[in-house]
């Protein structure tokens, strides 16, 4: 069982957004997912509330749901609450293998962020390389002064950046239909797809190896 955590203390940074897609593409390959809400809001949970019987099964577990009944889980999805911190933050970084912070282009969510990543470098499974870290650059306009802002940071945070993701309608249009891009006609979105092959193989070889 591989279990990615995706997190950031801002809200509407774009990790349920993230969790849901992860879940639905690993689903999409056939694997046994479980999406973990650890989100008051239980915006994912909702999410898979609104999923179509037809398409591939994800299991929706809530915050207090026990970490036994993941076991059998090829991959676990947990997504977050805004303001994750303190020992909740280490328990969460604790039981995964991977964290995934999604961070906006905008001054006001990289300077949000910046404490966090800060946090997250001290947490012993991480430095430990226990837990490993990875940012995903989301609704990024790559022709903007902002998103080259970002890289800048980003660049210097010494963390890898594992792709960005334009700004595309399509993520609304799929979630309210309890869907993800990988759940619908791959023309459809083929740039999008594209955007997403740099995480999606990061997560997937380092399980081979592992
Ligand atoms: N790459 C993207 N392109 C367009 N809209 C996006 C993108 N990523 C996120 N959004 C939108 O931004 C809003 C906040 O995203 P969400 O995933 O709910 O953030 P969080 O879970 O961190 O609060 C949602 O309406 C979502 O559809
Ligand atoms: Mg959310």
């Amino acid at each position: 069982m591989r279990t990615v955590l995706i997190a950031n203390p801002k809200g509407g940074s774009g990790k349920t957004t993230l969790a849901t897609n992860l879940a639905g593409y690993f689903a999409s390959r056939g694997r046994h997912v479980v999406l973990s809400d650890m989100d008051r809001q239980q915006s994912s949970l909702q999410w898979l509330e609104r999923r179509p019987s037809q398409l591939p099964l994800i299991h929706g577990m809530d915050g207090r749901g026990r970490h036994a009944d993941s076991l059998s889980a090829d991959w676990t999805i947990i997504d977050s609450p805004a303001g994750l911190r303190g020992d909740k933050l280490t328990d969460a970084v604790k039981t995964a293998d991977w964290v995934i912070v999604p961070i906006q282009p905008s001054a006001f969510d990289i300077g949000a962020s910046q404490e966090f990543l800060e946090t997250l470098r001290e947490e012993k499974a991480v430095r430990k390389e226990r837990t490993f870290v990875a940012v995903v650059g989301m609704r990024i306009d790559s022709r903007t002064r902002s998103a080259a802002n970002l890289q800048r940071y980003l660049d210097k945070s010494g963390f890898p950046v594992m792709g960005n993701l334009r700004d595309a309608q399509i993520y609304a249009l799929v979630a309210e239909q309890g869907a993800s891009l990988f759940d619908i006609r791959p023309s459809q979105v083929a740039r999008d797809l594209q955007q997403w092959a740099p995480l999606l193989h990061w997560l997937v070889n380092a399980d081979r190896n592992a």
